[in-house]
């Protein structure tokens, strides 16, 4: 089996501007060349800016958020292709965020999904119960009801990225005890092999996010099936986020 690398994504969601941007070129020169990928999900409005700097060549862009179609009449929205145009490489869909605050669907996130894909961009599927439903013991169904309509064979692409992210740790300080994320990543991994087969399984990374920091983050990143992580606050200071990329990093050995 092809060992999946590792990959960092740091979602800024709505903070930064360009005055922010001073400190980035230090996670730039710092960031180790090769062993895994790096990724930042700025606002839309930075990612031409940021594509303009020197960036290493394993650091890649996300956007946060698209539209399902390719052009037309949506006032304040943003599409797969202006992301791509943009410089992006990914974008993060169905971010629990997008869920809740806005009442995205999984068929919904399907769509947006199919359609990003069609531009040449990658998903970043996420998933995740509220804490009601973990409370209850139902988070595998809520994790196998979102995957069944969000994934199809289409959007199957070779660098496919689903992040398990419980609402209730994005944020919180709270995460999940480690047994219990590599439950969940192990369920995924399994989904997606009954119905996408070895391939698929062999190339979509599972990653996890919800309070990943730096105290913790080693135990997470080493889980056996954990492929990365999703990192909200803890991604916005480069500082930060360079440490925890020196810990994924470490997390390799
Ligand atoms: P957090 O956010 O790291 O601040 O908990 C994660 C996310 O929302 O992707």
């Amino acid at each position: 089996m092809e060992a999946r690398r590792k990959i960092i994504i740091g979602n800024w969601k709505m903070n930064g501007r360009s005055k922010d941007l001073v400190d980035i070129d230090l996670l730039f020169k710092k960031i180790p060349q090769q062993e895994i990928d790096i990724v930042i999900a700025p606002p839309a409005t930075l990612l031409y800016e940021l594509k303009g700097l020197n960036t290493p060549k394993n650091l890649l862009l996300s956007g946060q958020n698209c539209h399902q179609v390719e052009s037309g009449a949506y006032t304040g929205e943003i599409s797969a292709a202006m992301l791509k145009d943009a410089g992006a490489n990914y974008v993060i869909l169905g971010h629990s965020e997008r869920r809740t605050v806005y009442k995205e669907t999984s068929t919904l996130v399907r769509l947006k999904a199919l359609e990003a894909v069609k531009q040449g961009l990658t998903p970043i599927i996420c998933v995740g119960e509220h804490l009601k439903s973990y409370e209850n013991n139902q988070t595998l169904s809520v994790i196998e009801r979102q995957l069944k309509v969000s994934l199809n064979s289409k959007i199957i692409c070779d660098n496919l990225v689903i992040a398990y992210e419980p609402v209730w740790a994005i944020g919180s300080n709270k995460t999940p005890s480690p047994e219990e994320i590599e439950k969940v990543h192990s369920f995924i991994k399994n989904h997606i092999s009954e119905r996408f087969g070895e391939h698929a399984t062999n190339h979509c990374r599972i990653i996890y996010g919800g309070s990943v920091n730096k105290n913790n983050a080693l135990k997470i990143f080493s889980l056996i099936n954990v492929d990365g992580g999703l990192i909200g606050g803890a991604s916005l200071k480069a500082t930060d986020f360079l440490e925890l990329i020196m810990i994924m990093q470490n997390s390799l050995n």
